[in-house]
């Protein structure tokens, strides 16, 4: 396989166990084995008791039917549990795509989202971000005209990294429209679903909404626990469903039992978790709100509806790789810039962690003694 490297995965790589404060994550504060055992009674003796014997290749049924209380219509049966969202991301690909197939995604992207296809040998083709005022916005004008008589599937990433973009209701039943009478795929990556800063911002998931949709989701960002590694795909799409699931016992054969009891429990208590995290995001925009308006004269942010995550744009000239690797070198800050992305210019940044007051204090010392005072 000729496939690229992933810029974002190897920068982190890098940096993430090394920097000491971090402003730029995508996940939300994890929890230990400790406190999400306490969240049930009696989870402790059960946990200490589990058969560490090989599990079920779709995901156990239990988890299953937990994890398809998050939808409408998705039942346990619709459902494959896998190891995170990158599983489902190259599973999905592999059990779908043909070199000959035309994918369209949208720009910027998580890489696998756009390089696994690549890999297949799928042309490629870019439904690119367009800023208005600041405000990221996709023109699905534009995505018709892209779409040919070899599309196969549409990429989507809802709510977006790096943007922190989401669809409204409206949006999305017109991409379901225009899919459907083409006879295209969606695939949504849905990652960071349920973390809508507000519940009217929340759209349905497009596995619900489309018969030909798949989503996934993953435990590692909205319910903040990616060392899991737990994740899933969910589909009305049996044939789809069965290729995925067939390949998996290439790669994963089955989940981890200890990963899969634990993340059965978070999700029943999920309301709760969500709950944790929104705090910490609506604790954290503000300061990030007084940051950006301060520093009105090097950065502008757009403040999303959804997510862990936003992408600033930079107003002076420098590569923001160099601008990253200095808030590193400088002040142990970690920021993600544009170019992991091959979208420079920008950088990301990340408020679901707990010590980004800090993180936010040095980079603030980084941006006065850098851009300030020069
Ligand atoms: C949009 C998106 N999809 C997929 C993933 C991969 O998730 P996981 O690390 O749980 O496999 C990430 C991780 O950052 C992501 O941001």
């Amino acid at each position: 396989m000729n496939i690229q490297p992933f810029k974002l995965e190897r920068y982190y790589t890098l940096h993430e166990h090394t920097a000491k404060y971090s402003l730029c994550n995508s996940d939300c504060e994890a929890m230990t084995i400790a406190d999400l055992l306490s969240l049930e009674r009696e989870a402790k003796e059960a946990f200490e008791n589990m058969w560490l014997g090989y599990t079920h290749t779709q995901g156990s049924p239990e988890l299953r039917r937990d994890i398809s209380k998050i939808y409408s219509k998705i039942t346990p049966d619709d459902l494959a549990v896998c190891t995170g969202a990158q599983e489902p991301i190259f599973l999905f690909s592999h059990a779908v795509l043909n070199s000959d197939d035309e994918v369209i995604v949208q720009i910027p992207c998580y890489q696998s989202l756009q390089s696994v296809p690549e890999s297949i040998g799928c042309k490629v083709l870019s439904w690119s971000v367009q800023y208005e005022k600041n405000i990221p916005c996709f023109d699905i004008e534009a995505l018709k005209k892209m779409i040919t008589n070899k599309t196969k599937v549409i990429y989507l990433n809802a709510p977006h990294n790096p943007t922190g973009f989401l669809f409204t209701k409206e949006e999305q039943q017109a991409i379901i429209e225009l899919a459907r009478i083409n006879n295209i795929i969606i695939f949504c990556d849905e990652v960071y679903r349920e973390l809508e800063h507000k519940p009217s911002f929340a759209i349905p998931a497009f596995a619900d909404a489309y018969e030909n949709g798949v989503s996934i989701g993953v435990m590692s960002k909205a319910y903040s626990l990616p060392g899991l590694r737990i994740g899933w795909l969910a589909t009305q799409n049996r044939t789809i469903l069965e290729k995925v699931t067939m390949l998996k016992e290439y790669t994963t054969i089955c989940n981890a039992g200890p990963s899969e009891f634990l993340a059965g429990i978070a999700l029943r208590n999920r309301h709760a978790i969500l709950n944790k995290n929104l705090k910490i995001i609506q604790h954290n925009l503000p300061l990030y709100d007084t940051f950006f308006t301060k520093y009105a004269d090097f950065f502008s942010w757009y403040k999303p509806n959804a997510g862990p995550i936003a992408f600033v744009k930079m107003h002076f000239e420098i590569n923001d790789m160099a601008f990253a690797e200095q808030a590193i070198k400088k002040k142990g800050v970690l920021i993600l810039p544009g170019g992991v992305y091959d979208f420079n210019g920008y950088f990301r940044i990340g408020f679901g962690r707990q010590k980004i007051p800090e993180a936010l204090e040095q980079f603030e010392s980084f941006v006065l003694e850098n851009l300030v005072e020069k």
